[in-house]
């Protein structure tokens, strides 16, 4: 495996999916934890991160010694080439003429981590940004690329198997950057690139088997795909020792719920225990209008169901011990934080989270080293429908928090209705996985309008979808405006209640995707 070490970089997961195309298993772990993790995992390799910190700056994080001294490749790139050649006895230097874009390097000796990719003096496209900069080079070190702007573009000393980067190579906007990183990992590193979805698969049945051993485990089921591949990766591991439970809401598109139930029971055979509890939750959310109180009442009442629903099973037989979980690695990955600050909470995301320490469960978490991408792949070889594996996220709290001001039963139905045409018109268009995130909002304004010969007097819809590549930051969709015009006249022909429709423009940030 290739450890990776993380100083802060914005884009260090992205050094992980390079490592990972390239067929090889890779785990970031922050720079204070690398010591312990290095001695652990006793990498083939390891890759050093960039940052926002300076090398210059007292207190700025370094790589453990360990790494320099266990014989083994060490690639760093942009602050890792500078802690580098810091702790290696070489120097860097604060630059007046910060780098930032791209920007082009001349390659100047043929080395290893450029054999098949880039020959000498041939120039080649890559993506920079940095301060600081390499003045003078550790012993054993030679340069090997160049740019206008770092004379020490790419460095390496080819003896210890150390090469160092200024450019970041894991990002698309350098070009190549990927074939270089899997160089590194196949050529200069030795590591094969077996890694593969289907030997995942059944590592993570050997280990949901040696952890939960004959105990019982029960899953709760979101409609959403990282839950779903979880269950049923954990039902292909130990079989009916596992329960899913589905607290059905009531705050689901129109027919999800019933995809959900049908797919496991029917398609799968998994035991699931279906809670219609729609009641409940609409009832205790009627006419409340606050975001966050919404959250806090659909997290609470969440777990109260499911807690009552893991008792009634636990009657019949033994209570579950195991809790299982489709935490996915972004949310594992502990953050590199400088500030130290507190961040400010936004929004309170509802999930399961006080659920095991409360009901005195252990987790399985089988997705936990996977990004969502993976996931979906891992669905694949677990044979899920591929209009499920392709769905757009749904936020835990569903339409009631697309319905601003007070929540009504009347009001989510018409909402889930104009909300089914919407994506009916995204799929007939062809347009649904190029867009990250689509939805309706029905908003609590209602305008004139005339229909016939009559005057209406009814709500307002806003419709939202946006491209995203993480859900951090987004982009309003740009429909062509035919498309728009054509699914406002269908709702406003089908929905009773909607006489308007808008379309919302707001990028994120600083607008955020949901509206509340
Ligand atoms: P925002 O609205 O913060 O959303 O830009 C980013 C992503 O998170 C989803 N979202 C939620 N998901 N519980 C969830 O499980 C929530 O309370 C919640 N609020 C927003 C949102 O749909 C988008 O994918």
């Amino acid at each position: 495996s290739i450890l990776i070490i993380d100083f802060g970089s914005q884009v260090t997961q992205l050094i992980a999916r390079r490592v990972r195309e390239a067929g090889v298993y890779s785990e970031i772990v922050p720079f204070q934890s690398a010591e312990a993790a290095f001695a652990r995992m006793q990498p083939k390799a390891v890759i050093l991160s960039g940052s926002p910190a300076s090398t210059s700056e007292i207190g700025s994080p370094r790589a453990p010694q360990a790494i320099f001294d266990a014989g083994i490749p060490v690639l760093g790139i942009c602050y890792g080439e500078h802690t580098m050649c810091a702790q290696l006895g070489g120097a860097v230097e604060p630059d007046n003429h910060r780098e930032f874009g791209r920007a082009f390097i001349e390659i100047a000796e043929d080395c290893k981590l450029f054999e098949g990719i880039w020959a000498k003096g041939t120039r080649h496209q890559v993506w920079m940004s940095h301060g600081d900069r390499v003045t003078a080079l550790p012993d054993g070190f030679k340069v090997v690329a160049t740019s206008p702007g770092a004379p020490f573009a790419a460095i390496a000393d080819e003896n210890r198997r150390f090469y160092a980067v200024q450019f970041h190579p894991e990002v698309v906007h350098t070009p190549d950057g990927a074939k270089l990183l899997a160089n590194f990992v196949h050529n200069v590193a030795g590591v094969a690139g077996d890694w593969s979805m289907s030997a995942f698969r059944e590592e993570a049945i050997a280990r949901i088997r040696a952890q939960v051993g004959p105990e019982r485990v029960i899953c709760a089921l979101s409609g959403g795909v990282d839950s779903a591949v979880a269950a049923v990766l954990i039902h292909e591991a130990i079989g009916e020792q596992l329960t899913c439970i589905f607290v059905d809401h009531g705050l689901m598109r129109l027919g999800e719920g019933e995809q959900v139930v049908t797919l496991f029971r029917e398609h799968f055979n998994i035991p699931l225990v279906h809670v219609d509890a729609a009641d409940l939750f609409i009832g205790e959310l009627t006419g409340v209008a606050d975001p966050e109180t919404k959250r806090k009442i659909i997290g609470r009442l969440f777990i109260e169901v499911f807690e009552a629903e893991a008792k009634k099973l636990a009657l019949d037989g033994k209570p579950a011990k195991f809790l299982a979980q489709g935490t996915l690695y972004p949310d594992v990955i502990e953050s590199v934080s400088f500030t130290g600050g507190p961040s400010v909470t936004i929004k309170s995301h509802h999930n399961v989270g006080g659920l095991p320490a409360r009901m005195n469960m252990q987790l399985v978490e089988p997705l936990r080293e996977l990004f969502k991408d993976e996931v979906r792949a891992l669905g694949r070889t677990l044979g899920l429908p591929e209009t499920f594996i392709g769905r757009h996220p749904f936020p835990g709290p569903g339409l009631a928090i697309r319905v601003p001001g007070g929540i009504s039963r009347e009001k989510l139905d018409v909402l889930r209705q104009a909300d089914a045409i919407y994506l009916d018109e995204i799929r007939k268009a062809g347009l649904y996985d190029a867009i990250w995130q689509a939805f309706a909002v029905l908003l609590p304004v209602q305008t004139v309008g005339v229909m016939g010969d009559g005057r209406t007097y009814e709500n307002v819809l806003a419709l939202r979808a946006v491209t995203s590549v993480d859900g951090m930051t987004a982009d309003f969709y740009p429909y062509d405006m035919t498309f728009l015009g054509r699914v406002a006249t269908r709702i406003i022909n089908e929905v009773k209640g909607v006489n308007r429709v808008v379309y919302d423009v707001t990028s994120k940030p600083p607008g955020t995707i949901e509206w509340e």
